[in-house]
């Protein structure tokens, strides 16, 4: 049994923010930003949370695949700034969907969190556990950014995307491949609840926002593109020819375009859009994917492949038949 998608989906919040907006309180500036990342452009949340906008992807996830809420059998959602703790926000959509039997939980896994949810939830349905399944990527970024660090806050967007996954016979995730390392430098970091109780007189250092060594990161994720490429068409019969399209993580136009300089014969096949939504981590290639079939730019039959890194240190990738 394979697990296919049947349906795609993403939303993002209607206050489309261009680069001049930091202008005006940070030392920055558009020629910087577009230059070293690429990013022309982000979503920034006026209230909107995480489930919010995870609901609405879902709902058009939902649509295109025909399917009910009620036929749900499981929802994942990949995210690093959940509405809460608890409830999480998968069982948050799943009230906001009606997905009266579907269980649910989140996963956390930075800006690799899709290609992780996307594998635990194919493995279901691959061992015949469940029939459908939706999985959703989204994340509201900007209630984690430091305002006052140019060097984190203009990276970085709100949105989310969301796949509907189906029992089928006809191939559709045929590998996954994830890896982690320890990420000792602590170079990218969003810090949870300090430890603060009668036996702990103050917690030190909590501050609840992104921190990153960007040179760091870029060094970490240039490395394991083009490796997990590698390992996903290893043993699969497929070769890079075959391959339609690369999606991905859209962290910034410089760090996919030195990866892709690496690895020359697939400089075509990489799809970006980077430019509009800037990185939205566990949403980014939910929403690109869900934008390409938007776009029409895939037909039944296409391969691809999914790429996430970030956080932790993580990665992953996906090789799918569409
Ligand atoms: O999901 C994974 C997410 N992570 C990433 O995508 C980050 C990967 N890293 C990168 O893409 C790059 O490291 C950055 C784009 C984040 C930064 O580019 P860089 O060429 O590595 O810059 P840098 O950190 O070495 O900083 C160079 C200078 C510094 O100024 P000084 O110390 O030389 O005076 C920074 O303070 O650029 C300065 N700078 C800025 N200047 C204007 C940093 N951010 C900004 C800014 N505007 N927004």
């Amino acid at each position: 049994m394979y697990s296919k998608i049947i349906g795609a989906g993403f939303y993002v919040p209607d206050n489309m923010v261009k680069n001049e907006f930091f202008e005006s309180f940070l030392d920055t500036n558009d020629e910087w930003i577009s230059s070293r990342t690429g990013i022309k452009s982000r979503f920034f949340s006026k209230g909107e949370n995480t489930s919010d906008l995870g609901t609405k992807a879902a709902e058009m996830a939902l649509d295109e695949s025909g399917l009910k809420a009620d036929e749900l059998d499981m929802i994942v959602f990949a995210t690093m700034t959940p509405d809460m703790y608890m409830p999480s926000t998968a069982c948050i959509v799943k009230k906001n969907i009606g997905a009266e039997k579907a269980f649910a939980f989140d996963i956390g896994a930075a800006c690799s969190g899709f290609m992780y949810a996307l594998t635990v939830a194919s493995q279901f349905i691959e061992n015949g556990s469940v029939r459908n399944a939706l999985v959703i990527g989204g994340e509201v970024m900007s209630k984690a950014l430091d305002f006052s660090d140019r060097s984190t806050a203009v990276l970085f967007g709100d949105g989310a995307g969301a796949v509907v996954l189906a029992a089928s016979q006809e191939p559709g995730i045929i590998k996954s491949y994830l890896g982690a390392k320890d990420d000792s430098k602590l170079s990218l970091v969003l810090e949870a609840l300090p430890v603060e109780n009668p036996f702990v007189e103050k917690a030190e250092g909590s501050t609840n926002k992104l921190a990153m060594e960007g040179r760091e990161v870029f060094k970490f994720s240039t490395q394991v593109v083009g490796q997990a490429i590698d390992e996903v068409l290893k043993d699969t019969g497929y070769g890079y020819e075959d391959v339609k399209m690369i999606i991905p993580h859209q962290a910034n136009y410089r760090l996919i375009d030195y990866a892709i300089g690496k690895n020359k014969n697939l400089q075509d096949k990489f799809y970006l859009n980077v430019d509009r939504y800037g990185n939205t981590s566990a949403g980014s290639v939910a929403i690109a994917l869900s934008e390409v079939r938007q776009k029409g730019l895939l037909k039944p039959g296409d391969l691809i492949i999914l790429l996430g890194f970030g956080g932790g240190f993580t990665w992953g990738s996906l090789l799918i038949k569409i």
